[in-house]
C-alpha cells in the first residue's frame, strides 16, 4: 500500500497511508506522542527495575524502539526489545525519515542500526539495548507465556484494524505479559477497553499527548 512521509506538528517526521487515513503517529507530533505514551506511561512507569522486556506491537518507522534505546541507555535499564511487524518499511523512507536527526534524542545515531539488523536474530546495539525484530503477523505469531514486563500496543487505530483490538487478541497480550507486566497504547476506544477488562486487565485512564484526550494503561494483576 503506498506511504508518504509526512512532517508533524514537533517536527518529527511519520508515515501515511493515504488509503487508510493511517499515520503510523500522531500528527500532533510524533516524537511527542512517543515520548508520553510509550515512555512516559509505560517505561518509566516500571522504573527503577532495572532489566526490562518489551514487546512491540508493530516495529514501523522504529521510533518507539529509538526513544526506548535512548531511555534505556539514560536511565541504565538493561532491555531486552521484541518488535514485531508484518509489513516492514523500505530503505528510502528510513532515509527520508531521518531520525538521527532528531532534536532533544541524545542517542538518535543509532537509528540506522535498529533497522539494519536482520530480522529473526536477537542483535545488541549497545551494552543496555537488545532487539529482535520479528517478521511476523499478530494475528499468527506465537508469544512466550509471562515472558514481558511492558507491551507497546502499537498497532492502526480499531476503525482500521478491528482483528487486532479484539479480546482474543487482549487474552494473547495478557498471557505473554508476567504478573504486574505492563501494556500501554495510545488508543482509549470504549470497546477496545471492555476488550482488556475481558482479558483480565486492570485499567487506568489517563491523560493523552497533544490532539488527545485520553490514553489507556492495562494492568496484568499479581493475584487472580
Ligand atoms: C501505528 S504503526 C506502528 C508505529 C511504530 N510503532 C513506530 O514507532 O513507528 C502500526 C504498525 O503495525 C503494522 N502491522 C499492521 N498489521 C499487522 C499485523 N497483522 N501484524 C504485525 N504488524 C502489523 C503496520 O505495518 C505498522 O508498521
Amino acid at each position: 500500500m503506498d506511504r508518504k512521509i509526512i512532517v508533524t506538528e514537533d517536527k518529527s517526521k511519520t508515515l501515511l497511508i493515504p488509503a487508510l487515513n493511517e499515520t503510523y503517529h500522531s500528527i500532533h507530533g510524533a516524537l511527542n506522542e512517543s515520548m508520553h505514551v510509550f515512555i512516559h506511561t509505560g517505561f518509566n512507569y516500571l522504573l527503577p527495575r532495572k532489566e526490562l522486556k518489551i514487546f512491540e506491537m508493530g516495529f514501523g518507522t522504529g521510533l518507539n524502539a529509538l526513544v526506548t534505546l535512548n531511555e534505556a541507555i539514560q536511565s541504565n535499564t538493561s532491555v531486552e526489545y521484541h518488535s514485531l511487524e508484518k509489513y516492514p518499511i523500505t530503505l528510502n523512507e528510513i532515509n527520508a525519515l531521518n531520525f538521527e536527526s532528531l532534536e532533544h534524542l541524545e542517542n538518535a545515531v543509532y537509528f540506522k542500526e535498529l533497522h539494519k539488523c536482520n530480522w529473526g536474530n536477537l542483535h545488541t546495539i549497545t551494552p543496555f539495548f537488545k532487539i529482535l525484530k520479528i517478521h511476523e503477523d499478530l494475528l499468527s505469531n506465537n508469544l512466550a507465556d509471562a515472558f514481558y514486563d511492558l507491551v507497546y500496543f502499537d498497532a492502526f487505530g480499531p476503525g482500521t484494524q478491528a482483528d487486532l483490538w479484539t479480546a482474543s487478541v487482549m487474552r494473547k497480550m495478557y498471557e505473554t505479559l508476567k504478573p504486574g507486566g505492563v501494556l500501554v497504547t495510545y488508543c482509549a476506544q470504549g470497546q477496545f477497553k471492555r476488550n482488556l477488562k475481558e482479558a483480565g486487565f486492570a485499567i487506568e485512564n489517563l491523560p493523552g499527548p497533544a490532539g488527545k484526550r485520553e490514553i489507556t494503561r492495562a494492568i496484568k494483576p499479581v493475584y487472580r
